[in-house]
């Protein structure tokens, strides 16, 4: 079996009990590379290219931060495709007694499977994660347009969010694993140009917290 992102365990019954049939809510799995991940992620923003061993090394690296990436998946079974995919990530506090606050990132639903209520789904399944997990609340940013269907989901606006792109090219994944394992005792090479200051995107993200208080 393909390796998994996290524990199928924490995929909420109810969730799968209200997607329709041939569907499956799930943890995103290695094998997802040819399943179609990459064109589902596209609805949403550039994806860029990612060649399979990148994608799994960052699957890897996701998964050496245990407790830390919950990406989920919705996968039409007939066709192997993966249709609609969400992102949990939970950050670990100081403040309020060692808290978690998680963060909801990267929700797209393929563009020929929107309105069947998998967007809906994609944040209950989130919910009950974070949920889960112990989350105190959860956080989301989102353009104008989608703000309604996040309140249907429960969210509602709050706070200002700001951004600041950073324009600055990483090296590559294996160059940045040979840095990170250098001996204390050497200089570690940080090849980062001097970073041009950016224009500053337009401020149109809407910032939407939700507490979560209940248990799953
Ligand atoms: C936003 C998105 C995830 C919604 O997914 P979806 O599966 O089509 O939405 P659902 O079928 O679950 O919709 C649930 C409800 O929200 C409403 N809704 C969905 N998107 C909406 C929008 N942009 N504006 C207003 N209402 C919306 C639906 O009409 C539905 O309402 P109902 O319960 O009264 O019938 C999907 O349109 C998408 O992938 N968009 C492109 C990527 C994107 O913008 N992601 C969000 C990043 S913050």
């Amino acid at each position: 079996m393909s390796p998994q992102l996290f524990s199928s365990s924490l995929i909420s019954p109810a969730v799968q009990a209200h997607l329709p049939e041939g569907y499956l809510i799930r943890p995103l799995e290695m094998a997802d590379y040819h399943k179609g991940y990459f064109d589902c992620l596209a609805g949403l923003t550039v994806v860029g290219s990612v060649s399979e061993e990148q994608f799994q090394q960052t699957f890897e690296s996701m998964l050496r931060c245990q407790n830390v990436y919950y990406i989920v998946v919705i996968e039409d079974q007939k066709a192997s495709r993966v249709v609609a995919t969400g992102t949990l990530v939970v950050e670990q506090k100081f403040l309020r007694g060692c808290a978690k606050a998680g963060h909801i990132e990267d929700i797209v639903v393929h563009d020929s499977q929107r309105g069947k209520k998998f967007g809906i789904r994609l944040i209950d399944q989130l919910r009950y994660l974070g949920t889960a997990i112990g989350c105190y609340k959860l956080l989301l940013t989102c353009s104008e347009t989608n703000e309604p269907f996040y309140q249907k989901s429960g969210f509602e606006r709050k706070d200002l969010h700001m951004a600041q792109y950073i324009n600055h090219p990483l090296p590559p994944p294996q160059q940045q694993q040979q840095q990170q394992t250098l001996p204390h005792s050497q200089p570690i090479p940080v090849p980062v140009p001097v970073p041009k200051r950016l224009p500053l995107p337009r401020l149109e993200t809407l910032h939407c917290p939700q507490l979560v208080n209940s248990p799953p």
